[in-house]
């Protein structure tokens, strides 16, 4: 069985990702610092997947708490980066936590791989890359930049894994994900924010009772009913995406992109309408200014993950924000629940 090493692995993508490799056969072994996670969210996999799973708590910056996890576990075939710090105002305030977490995290992992001669990595890159896209649908091939510290660790992490992928001989897949939401049908495992900067997570809360009302950030930008854009992809579509890459990696040469999103867009109001028809109930809201450095709308162009890692986004908005509230009415603690 291959072995594939998940950094950030309690996080909230890479547990859904962890079910979906169990489910292709893979054995995931996971390193996770947990400044971001709980065990919980490991423990609920175990369950979910009647499988234990190797855990260590290590900072991917602990070179030598790293190397002990390469040495027990022997030969690793792959690696799927999620590790990362990834709330986008915090990096503005605390730019030197940042670049240390991702960039220094991310060398001390690429090292290792050197030292132990794993070849295969996947990355969690984002649509942050595109910064505000002169076309949507935006393709690979649009320019990369960023607009916050946050941001250019992704730019930064792409070109470092690339450079250093020719160098060495790997073979990367760079996924770019679009705005990721929902979670697995179980409702057992899902995103479990300290405080939720994003809308998803936050509209959650607010139709658990746990905050009063939804702030709108802006509706004149220029969209159909003025508020911001976004393709949302369903948590566990995306998961599939890095069982798709891993089987990509085993039949391909070199370096890929690829967006990983649906194509199509949902302003925050029609998210809020979606929701209010999952929980039956209505979510307060009110307009507010526009948020800094938010953009009118961001979408991908997925064809290229559909046509070569032979992977498409098969849930709808319906199922991203049913399943988000039958997580968040499960757990109304998250992982404390
Ligand atoms: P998350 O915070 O739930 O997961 C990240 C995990 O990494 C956490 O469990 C955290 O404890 C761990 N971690 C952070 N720094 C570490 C370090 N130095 N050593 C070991 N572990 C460390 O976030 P997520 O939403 O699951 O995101 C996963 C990846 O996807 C991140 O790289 C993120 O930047 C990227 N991404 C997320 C989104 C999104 O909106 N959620 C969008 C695009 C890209
Ligand atoms: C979506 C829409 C907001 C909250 C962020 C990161 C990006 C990537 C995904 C990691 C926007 C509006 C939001 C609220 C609102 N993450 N909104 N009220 O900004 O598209 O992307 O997460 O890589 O890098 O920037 O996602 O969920 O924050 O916002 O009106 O309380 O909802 O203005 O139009 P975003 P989001």
């Amino acid at each position: 069985m291959k072995k594939i090493l998940i950094t950030g692995g309690a996080g909230y993508i890479a547990s859904h990702t962890n079910i979906e490799c169990i489910a292709s056969g893979y054995q995931p072994v996971i390193v996770d610092s947990l400044v971001n996670a709980s065990k919980e969210s490991v423990r609920r996999v175990e369950a979910l997947a009647s499988r234990a799973i190797p855990f260590y708590q290590c900072d991917l910056r602990d070179e030598a708490a790293l190397r002990r996890v390469f040495e027990q576990e022997g030969p690793i075939d792959a690696v799927i980066h999620f590790a990362a710090l990834k709330a986008v105002g915090e990096s503005v305030q605390e730019p030197l936590r940042y670049y240390d977490n991702n960039l220094t995290g991310s060398l001390s992992l690429f090292a290792m791989m050197k030292a132990f001669g794993v070849k295969n990595i996947v990355f969690s890159s984002s649509a942050t890359v595109y910064g505000d896209p002169e076309k949507v649908p935006v393709t690979e091939d649009a320019p990369v930049s960023a607009t916050n510290p946050y941001g250019w660790t992704k730019v930064m992490m792409e070109q470092i894994l690339t450079d250093t992928a020719r160098a060495e001989g790997w073979k990367s897949v760079i996924l770019r994900y679009f705005n990721p939401v929902g979670a697995h049908p179980s409702g057992d495992i899902g995103e479990d924010p300290a405080y939720p900067n994003n809308l998803v997570p936050f509209v959650s809360q607010v139709a658990a009772g746990i905050r009063e009302k939804v702030v709108v950030f802006g509706d004149d930008w220029p969209t159909p009913d003025g508020t911001g854009v976004r393709d949302y992809i369903h948590v566990v579509d995306l998961a599939r995406a890095h069982t798709a890459a891993l089987r990509y990696l085993e039949g391909s040469e070199g370096n890929a992109i690829f967006n990983i999103g649906t194509g199509r867009g949902y302003s925050v109001l029609e998210i809020i309408k979606a929701f209010e028809k999952a929980c039956g109930k209505p979510i307060p809201y009110v307009i507010g200014p526009r948020r800094d450095g938010d953009v009118a709308e961001v979408l991908g162009d997925p064809s290229r993950a559909n046509k070569e890692l032979g992977w498409k986004a098969e849930y709808g908005l319906e199922e991203m924000v049913a399943s988000a509230w039958n997580w968040q009415s499960k757990n109304p603690k998250g992982y404390r629940s």
